[in-house]
């Protein structure tokens, strides 16, 4: 069908929508939070892509953990989970997180989801890394896209108002409180939604590295919205690479290679056949926490010992061929696909960049710092510390997206004033592009290596100091829209950089290495427990790190 664009440099005045709960972000945090906010009042979901089929949480492939055993405790995974966050992440809401993941995948069991059963038809459970009871619930090693198809399901039977492909640009304040967003819609026309509450549910943004796990979605905008709307960030530098991505063929570089693969069974080795991880984990193996394995593995890499296409290998070929079959069925197609029969041969892998732990500060009741604001999901900081277990994510995306949407819901009804000066300030900005010079993927290309040889899993300040100069420089760059279907694609860029200027400022801001920051050029004398360094936070008024009052 042809779409008609008015003269591609005249913006339209906004369209502007009223509701009382605006969920951005279409993900299983946003989703949940605009089934539970429904049930409060009008409730509209913007989503940059398609409800369901864009964002991470359908790519997510390994599990979702939950205490359902008499023999695992909530005591435990609260412990599990702070440890494997190097005891920085904030222990309410790691509570909170642990005591509601059994309910919420009641919810979705309830709603339809299909998980796979145990013989006496128990939800199965399996071992996923830096955890003492194999407590990840899958659906073979597709678990996020079964969640998806349940969550859009339910969603459509909310009456929630589904508004795909609208990019959020920013939010609109009525003074010191948040009172909707303005955003580009399907057109690329301007269109301004007022609500009493917003919601930020937009996911992370590893997609500011070269290589990385997420969809194209990734790219931090609402760690960028945030910070332009004035709420706090906090922990930013904390970056999770998944220890195994793909490594070729080229085009599939960075895609996840699940850590149920590990689960099941596989084993590490460099390509001098050892067993590496004894030496770097010898209790927990392949089963230590994201942070070590990815560093182990970076380690073989550095130090020579990788394979032909310079990863290390994967092995799961001593697993019976129906355990393969039957719990990793996408690992095996996806690899038939490049050739590889991982039933046979091993496949080769490397870190890869994956999540955000950090993101901006909630209460348990996921409000953040800016009134009328609430966040969950990726985009919110503190559940995860240091270092996320595998698993706890979509764990996260339905407790705390019930929780925002409850919160959102329940906030009083409360119509903001929109001021028309934003909205010409936002035409202005777009106008802009049109007299731009540089495409945005180039400067994206940019960001991404300079990102991944400056800020990945071993930093120094050097290196810091010189990729926030790249990040600068290619901040200040003209960026050009070729026509108004790239406007969304050059706010996006300039929310990718700002994203990498808080991961970097973050991590230079914190001089001790900790869960997946590691800073070769600091000494130190403490361990992650006796850390003198709370959180790291930025927002437009302040910077700095929290210390520690010691008892
Ligand atoms: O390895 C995985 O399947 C990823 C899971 C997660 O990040 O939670």
């Amino acid at each position: 069908m042809y779409v008609y664009y008015p003269p591609y440099n005249k913006m339209r005045s906004a369209d502007v929508l009223d509701c009382h709960v605006l969920v951005i972000g279409s993900g299983g945090a946003g989703v949940r939070a605009a089934i539970e906010a429904s049930g409060y009042g009008e409730t509209i979901l913007v989503s940059k892509t398609l409800t369901g089929k864009g964002g991470c949480t359908t790519m997510a492939e390994g599990g979702y953990n939950a205490v359902l055993r008499e023999q695992d405790s909530c005591e435990i995974h609260f412990e599990d989970t702070m440890k494997g966050g190097a005891y920085l992440n904030d222990p309410e809401l790691v509570r909170i997180l642990v005591d509601e993941a059994p309910m919420r995948i009641r919810d979705l069991l309830q709603w339809g989801a299909v998980f796979d059963v145990t013989d006496c038809c128990e939800v199965a459970q399996r071992p996923f890394g830096g955890q003492r009871f194999p407590r990840t619930c899958y659906a073979g090693d597709r678990t996020g896209h079964e969640m998806m198809a349940t969550l859009v399901e339910r969603l459509a039977g909310a009456g929630v108002e589904v508004m795909n492909e609208v990019t959020a640009l920013d939010l609109l304040k009525d003074g010191d409180r948040v009172v909707g967003a303005v955003g580009l819609d399907e057109k690329s026309e301007l269109l301004a939604i007022r609500a009493d509450s917003t919601v930020l549910a937009t996911g992370g943004g590893t997609r500011i590295y070269d290589i990385s796990t997420n969809s194209s979605s990734g790219t931090g905008d609402g760690f960028a919205i945030g910070y332009r709307a004035g709420a706090e960030l906090i922990d930013m530098e904390m970056v999770q690479f998944h220890p195994t991505g793909a490594v070729y063929p080229y085009d599939a570089r960075g895609r996840l290679i699940t850590e149920a693969v590990r689960g099941e069974g596989g084993i590490l080795k460099n390509s001098l056949g050892e067993r590496f991880m004894s030496r770097y984990d010898p209790e927990r193996m392949e089963l230590s926490t994201r942070d070590v394995v990815s560093r182990a593995i970076a380690t073989e890499i550095l130090e020579g010992r990788c394979t032909a296409h310079g990863g290390v290998f994967l092995d799961v070929t001593h697993l019976p061929g129906q355990q393969i079959e039957e719990k990793l069925p996408v690992m095996l197609e996806q690899f038939l696909k490049f050739g590889v029969d991982i039933r046979e041969e091993p496949m080769e892998v490397a870190p890869t960049a994956h999540h955000m732990m950090g993101g901006l500060r909630i209460t348990p009741k996921c409000e953040t710092t800016v009134i009328g604001l609430f966040a969950c999901g990726e985009v919110a900081g503190g559940v995860h510390g240091a270092n996320r277990l595998g698993g706890n994510a979509l764990a996260d995306t339905q407790v705390f997206g019930k929780r925002a949407g409850e919160s959102a819901g329940k906030a009083k009804k409360k119509r903001g004033r929109i001021d028309k000066r934003a909205l010409d300030a936002q035409e202005t900005r777009l106008s802009a592009f049109f007299d731009g010079e540089v495409p945005p993927s180039t400067v994206a290309r940019s960001l991404r290596t300079a990102m991944w040889e400056g800020a990945g899993i071993f930093r120094t300040a050097r290196e810091l100091e010189k990729t926030l100069g790249v990040i600068t420089h290619l901040s200040s760059l003209p960026v050009k829209a070729a026509g108004r279907s790239n406007l969304a694609e050059c706010c996006i860029l300039q929310n990718m950089l700002t994203t990498a200027s808080l991961v970097v400022k973050g991590a230079l801001i914190r001089k001790e290495s900790r869960g997946a920051h590691v800073r070769k050029d600091v000494t130190q004398t403490w361990d992650p427990q006796t850390s003198p360094y709370g959180h790291s936070y930025q927002s437009l008024t302040r910077t700095g790190i929290e210390t520690v009052v010691k008892a």
